[in-house]
């Protein structure tokens, strides 16, 4: 139901409130931060609010078996294939409110205007809410939208994606089950290619350059390359008054030195293909002030623009913690855990998408590169993909600081519903000048 107050919004201002309002308990796990790991009771709240919302905006509602939302309008011929809006539910632990969520909620906006004026398109539109794009639950992302690109046993991070375990030893397939769904089913939510005709994703910028030039939106041109890896380092604990400083392996000590060599190769590549590297999480044992560390556990994030670049840094940090680990008689293992491959949207999606905004905005698109990983990447090896951005202030993002204005967010809803317009007349186009070759 809308509520009274809820009348008097601007769709915007509505889609605002609405992950404003998904950024506490209950639908997160943590009171007082968002904390929205895949299948949490958060994530499960999550979704039967938004599956409240799709029905309200005249869509039917489904869970599929990888636990993702999925809406649907239908179009002018029920059945037809469906132009897919889409993003995740999931949030890092103490991220901001819109990273993700904004995207499901303001396609929701999309398809409530065209349900309240019954207008309809000769494709259906659909709205996926992936459970898992962060990765912040398992050590691998994008499982729930692998999933639905029917790529989720073919990327096979070196574990099946079923026996992967999150911090407290629970399998994937056990999280599962713990949900009412199974991991053999879960690898059985591919959808067909025929089903889809696109795949389009409105996400906030998490960069600073549309606030810098004053826009409110902008059009991706492609998504930047990534590699992850878990890096578990054994050294020997003991007691830290007895233990002579000559014979420790101490695997804390060693961890700092490599956690500042990728820092220092990463900065020697600044400003070459918008290369990064990130150690975003480091897990100590046994984490007790009175015993020198023993066994260290932490993650690798690299992206750029380029997988040459990437790469080159890669090789670099893996052979430096090789070699401190042998100079400091500590076990390394070093975990791949991810390796996707630069994106470039599809060029047609790409152009309307452009068109859209242009006309919402009246000046030409900005076109940007995203350096954020999102659903998209995956999407983009079932079907064709765009992405729109939407300003967020300074750029902030995985933080709880993240901010966007409504009055963005109602030109964002403005171009996606432009482009929907657009996408249609280019398909009618396309099925006229085909009947008549
Ligand atoms: C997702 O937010 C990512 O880029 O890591
Ligand atoms: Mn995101
Ligand atoms: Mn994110």
């Amino acid at each position: 139901m809308v509520s009274e107050e809820q009348k008097f919004l601007s769709r915007g201002e509505r889609a605002v409130a609405r992950c404003d309002r998904l950024g506490d308990k209950p639908f997160s796990d943590e009171a007082g931060l968002l904390f929205r790991p895949w299948l949490g009771p958060g994530f499960q709240s999550t979704v039967e609010t938004v599956a409240d919302w799709m029905r309200e905006a005249g869509m039917d509602a489904r869970q599929d078996s990888a636990s993702n939302m999925i809406g649907r309008y239908e179009g002018l011929i029920p059945g037809a294939p469906a132009l897919l809006f889409g993003s995740h539910l999931d949030s890092v632990r103490d991220g901001g409110r819109y990273d993700g969520i904004l995207g499901v909620i303001a396609a929701i906006e999309v398809v409530s205007s065209f349900h309240e004026r019954g207008e309809r398109f000769p494709f259906a539109l659909e709205i996926i809410g992936f459970g898992d794009e962060e990765g912040s639950r398992f050590p691998v992302t994008m499982l729930t939208t692998r999933a639905v690109a029917g790529v989720l046993e073919e990327d096979d991070p070196g574990t099946t994606f079923a026996d992967l375990q999150d911090v407290d030893g629970v399998t994937v397939a056990q999280a599962l089950n713990a949900a009412g769904l199974t991991a053999r089913g879960m690898a059985r939510a591919g959808r067909e290619a025929s089903e889809l005709i696109g795949y389009v994703e409105a996400h906030i910028e998490q960069g600073p350059a549309l606030e810098a030039e004053g826009r409110a939106i902008g059009v991706v041109s492609g998504i930047a390359a990534q590699r992850r890896y878990e890096v578990k380092l054994h050294g020997t604990a003991g007691h830290a008054g007895t233990m002579a400083m000559a014979l420790r392996q101490d695997a804390l000590a060693a961890a700092a030195e490599m956690v500042l060599a990728i820092e220092a190769t990463a900065r020697a590549y600044e400003g070459r293909d918008c290369l990064v590297a990130t150690v975003g999480s480091l897990r100590v044992w046994p984490d007790v002030v009175n015993v020198v560390p023993g066994d260290v556990i932490f993650t690798i994030d690299v992206r750029a623009g380029s997988a040459l670049i990437r790469d080159l840094v890669i090789n670099s940090v893996l052979e430096q913690i090789r070699h401190i680990a042998d100079r400091r008689g500590i076990g390394a293992e070093i975990i791949p855990r991810e390796n996707l491959a630069g994106v470039p949207c599809d060029p047609r999606l790409l152009a309307l998408l452009e068109a859209a905004v242009a006309d919402v905005t009246g000046s030409p698109a900005r076109v940007l590169v995203s350096g954020a990983g999102h659903d998209a990447m995956i999407m983009a090896r079932l079907v064709p993909m765009a992405m729109l951005f939407i300003r967020c202030e300074r750029g902030i993002s995985h933080n709880p600081a993240e901010a966007v204005r409504a009055e963005d967010v109602d030109i964002a809803i403005g171009a996606l519903t432009d482009f929907v317009r657009r996408l249609a007349a280019a398909e009618n186009s396309d099925t006229v000048s085909k009947h008549s070759d």
